[in-house]
């Protein structure tokens, strides 16, 4: 098929563009680069430097094109915070502009990456694609803002949608050269980049030690990101019929922080020195997800283990930085 991957720079995006380009798709990238690396982008993709704020480069994108995945966006929670309208623009402007041109163009498939942030601190665990949505930060609000416009229109807009709320994304890509798909360290709050980058001088923080879980650390639900474009690639087949779908992305099986810490040192054979700090507003005790309507709409199960997330996401560390 001829897809269009908005954000094909970045860290998901990349490796989407790699399994699609090996499953034998022809696929186009728009990306501004202000997040992501040109030497991710597979050399088989049409690449379209600039923003989806930009009429002009977003046509040249969506020209020729059956299938978008929309994975664009600024992604960093504190950053929304200082910045609520660039977040506004980039992730709500931008994506009704690019679901507009879709509808000029008789484009009619899209997949959305929206976020397990929508959900907040839930009430529910796992959580599912029915339970409440309450996201507590400008980040989660913009992703739903998008869902909830796509629920609304997709189907009077004639678009087979699907809004895919990925949980915690780890892990990274070797390609069949041998070479790491770059991911950005700088910047990130993640655990897995923070677990990565400490050290004895400059030990983990984790935030919390007294919530409702069996350590006292919250607790989350981490997908290998191989496992991920696996899902997305499996949506292709489900974008037949007009209307919108939101489907949760995760493994159904929580880690605490202190789990996933014991868990790196097991399997990268080092010692990861940590201390406690306050809670951070906004946090949440636990985003596990059921997996049980991606199994049953798309198919998928999630093989990559904790172990092999963390062990990639080192060796891309230690490839690329
Ligand atoms: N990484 C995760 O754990 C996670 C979890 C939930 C949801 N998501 C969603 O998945 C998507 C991909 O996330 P990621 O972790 O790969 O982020 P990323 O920042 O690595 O990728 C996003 C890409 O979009 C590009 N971009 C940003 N603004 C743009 C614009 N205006 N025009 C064109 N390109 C632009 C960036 O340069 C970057 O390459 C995002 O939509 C994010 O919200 C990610």
């Amino acid at each position: 098929m001829k897809i269009l991957v908005t954000g094909g720079a970045g860290y998901i995006g990349s490796v989407l563009v790699n399994k699609l380009i090996t499953s034998g798709h022809q696929v186009k990238v728009i990306d501004d680069l202000s997040n992501g690396f040109k030497e991710n982008i597979d050399e088989n993709a049409d690449f379209i430097q600039g923003s989806i704020l930009d009429n002009d480069k977003l046509n040249q994108a969506l020209d020729g094109v059956e299938v978008v995945f929309h994975l664009a966006a600024k992604i960093r929670v504190e950053e929304g915070e200082r910045e609520p309208e660039l977040y506004k623009k980039v992730n709500i402007n931008g994506t009704l502009n690019l679901i507009n041109k879709c509808t000029e163009k008789n484009i009619k498939k899209l997949v959305f990456a929206s976020t397990a942030a929508v959900y907040g601190d839930p009430e529910d665990y796992p959580v599912n694609e029915k339970s409440k949505v309450n996201p507590v930060n400008v980040y989660g609000a913009t992703k739903l803002e998008i869902d909830q416009y796509l629920e609304k229109n997709a189907k009077s807009l004639g678009i087979s949608s699907i809004c895919f709320r990925f949980f915690n994304i780890g892990g990274a890509l070797q390609t069949k050269k041998g070479n790491w798909l770059k991911i950005k360290h700088e910047g990130a709050t993640h655990l897995i980049p923070s677990i990565l980058h400490s050290s004895n001088e400059k030990p983990l923080l984790i935030f919390g030690n007294d919530w409702a879980t069996k350590d006292g650390t919250p607790t989350r639900d981490f997908v290998h990101v191989v496992d991920l474009a696996d899902a997305l690639i499996k949506s292709l087949t489900k974008l037949e019929v007009p209307g919108n779908q939101v489907i949760n992305l995760g493994t159904s099986t929580g880690s605490t922080v202190l789990e996933v810490v014991k868990t790196a040192e097991d399997s990268l054979k080092k010692n990861i020195s940590y201390r406690f700090a306050d809670r951070r507003a906004g946090d949440s005790f636990a985003l596990v997800t059921s997996n049980e309507k991606a199994k049953q709409v798309l198919g998928w199960v999630p093989n990559k283990s904790l172990s092999e997330i963390l062990q990639d996401a080192q060796a891309e560390l230690l490839a690329n930085h």
